[in-house]
């Protein structure tokens, strides 16, 4: 490695790497005894909701092409990697009995990648509810946790021994947005009582699997991955103020509070009680949560939400929603990415590992996911093959200044992994804007190509800076 003069240079042990999930990636979503999942099942039913058509079979097939995957990871600099695995590849019915060839499976990814000398960083659920669960009513049904639990179980025995970074979910706010308040997720419902519980059960859940981790006395460390949208009011105005508080309650301090700190955000727990809305807590549940707080924290970061209080009330018969305090809010003038009206707010990344060093015990964290989906990359290759996503390394970097001034004045930030490896199927969008180091070419059986983005990554890498 040749010495170069770095402007910014990391911690030593930085973790430089990406992210991504079995469902995006693996393919053979019906091969090796694999069970359905709600993906499975809502593409069959609905598939004109899914862009060009294109289901959760059409992945990247990392199921086949592990091996060169994870040679590509180790060319492009790569110490750490997020995988997850797929709970209906693992229990093809969400409990009971295990598949064999899903244990060979993630035996092998998990012996490459250290082999490679990839840390593998394991997250255990990633929106892909077994289809049998869901028919039972998914996270709604307290027995879903039980289920979950012995997944987690599971794979804590059969892996743990060599994975030591385990994730107990993925955005868990994200299902609960999609599936009951916002019609993107499967089952589609509009139903606030049910978004409570499923957000209750998803936390439990992960408490008790971090309870099971710490039973079993492996040596490693477990967190949860959390998409944190830092909200910011329109102006100083105190009702702009208080929405922003509120929206902030909802959507993140909803899973961060009892994540971190084992308890629930005042705010929000007065107006479930004055609205109706409390969940159905049971037993020794809460205390299981105050005791099972995670080891760290995945910081998924894309883009800030703007607020500002409500100008018309709903109507007083309209179905509670969490609007009912705020209203989202376009910021003129803001630098946006157009392929998904998205907001880029670099200083977002910054104001976030602030708040969790003042107000969460700087709590050891990495950024787990960051990251620009475009649409129509192919213009851009050269004629060496080779995609000039400049706009990307400009992302990156531009993000990157800010964690590093994070660090600076003494954020406990470890790592940073962007999402994605290779492009990857996005759930309803598909294929629409790509996200990867790694181009995939659908209609070559899936070549890979590097793009000038993962040239660069390496040496930031190699370099531990830039
Ligand atoms: C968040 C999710 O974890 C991932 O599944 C998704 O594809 C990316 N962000 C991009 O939207």
């Amino acid at each position: 490695m040749t010495t170069i003069e770095t402007k910014y240079s990391f911690p030593e042990g930085f973790w430089w790497g990406s992210a991504a999930s079995g469902p995006q990636t693996e393919g053979a979503s019906d091969m090796d005894g694999k069970g359905k999942n709600i993906w499975d099942h809502w593409f069959e039913l609905e598939p004109t909701r899914f862009f060009n058509e294109v289901g959760p079979s059409k992945t990247s097939q990392f199921y086949y092409k592990y091996k060169e995957d994870i040679e590509l990871m180790k060319q492009l600099g790569h110490n750490s990697f997020r995988l997850s695995i797929t709970w209906s590849r693992l229990f093809p019915d969400g409990k009971g009995d295990i598949n064999p060839k899903a244990v060979e499976f993630y035996n092998d990814v998990i012996n490459e990648m250290i082999l490679n000398g990839i840390e593998p960083f394991v997250n255990l659920f990633h929106f892909d509810m077994p289809f049998a669960l869901q028919e039972q009513g998914g996270w709604v049904n307290r027995e879903t946790v039980d289920a979950y639990e012995a997944y987690a179980k599971t794979c804590f025995e059969l892996f743990g021994d060599r994975v030591k970074y385990w994730f107990t979910h993925n955005e868990p706010i994200v299902p609960v947005e999609g599936g009951y308040l916002y019609d993107f997720h499967y089952p589609n419902e509009v139903d606030f009582g049910k978004a409570v519980q499923v957000a209750y059960h998803s936390i439990l859940a992960s408490a008790r699997a971090i309870q099971v981790y710490k039973e079993l006395n492996q040596g490693g460390k477990i967190g949860i991955i959390l998409n944190l949208t830092p909200s910011y009011p329109r102006s100083q105005n105190p009702a702009d103020v208080k929405a922003a508080v509120l929206a902030d309650a909802f959507f993140n301090r909803s899973f961060l509070d009892p994540s971190v700190k084992g308890e629930f955000p005042e705010e929000l727990v007065q107006i479930l009680k004055a609205e109706g809305f409390m969940p159905k807590i049971e037993n020794d549940d809460l205390e299981v949560i105050r005791e099972n707080t995670v080891d760290l924290l995945g910081v998924n970061y894309y883009q800030p939400r703007r607020v500002k209080a409500k100008e018309h009330l709903p109507h007083p018969d309209a179905p509670f929603m969490p609007e009912r305090f705020f209203d989202n809010y376009v910021m003129p003038g803001r630098k946006m990415n157009p392929h998904r009206g998205w907001e880029i707010y670099e200083k977002g990344v910054y104001d976030i590992l602030v708040n969790l060093k003042e107000n969460y015990g700087n709590i050891e964290c990495f950024i787990s996911e960051n990251g620009m989906g475009v649409e129509g990359e192919e213009k851009f290759r050269d004629e060496n093959g080779m995609i000039q996503d400049d706009y990307r390394i400009e992302f990156i970097e531009n993000h990157l200044k800010w964690v590093h001034k994070a660090i600076e004045e003494g954020s406990n930030v470890k790592g940073y992994h962007l999402w994605t490896f290779m492009d990857n199927w996005s759930w309803t969008n598909a294929y629409k804007n790509r996200y990867g180091f790694v181009s995939v070419n659908l209609n070559k059986d899936g070549e890979r190509t590097i793009k000038k983005s993962g040239m660069w990554f390496k040496t930031v890498s190699e370099h531990n800076g830039f």
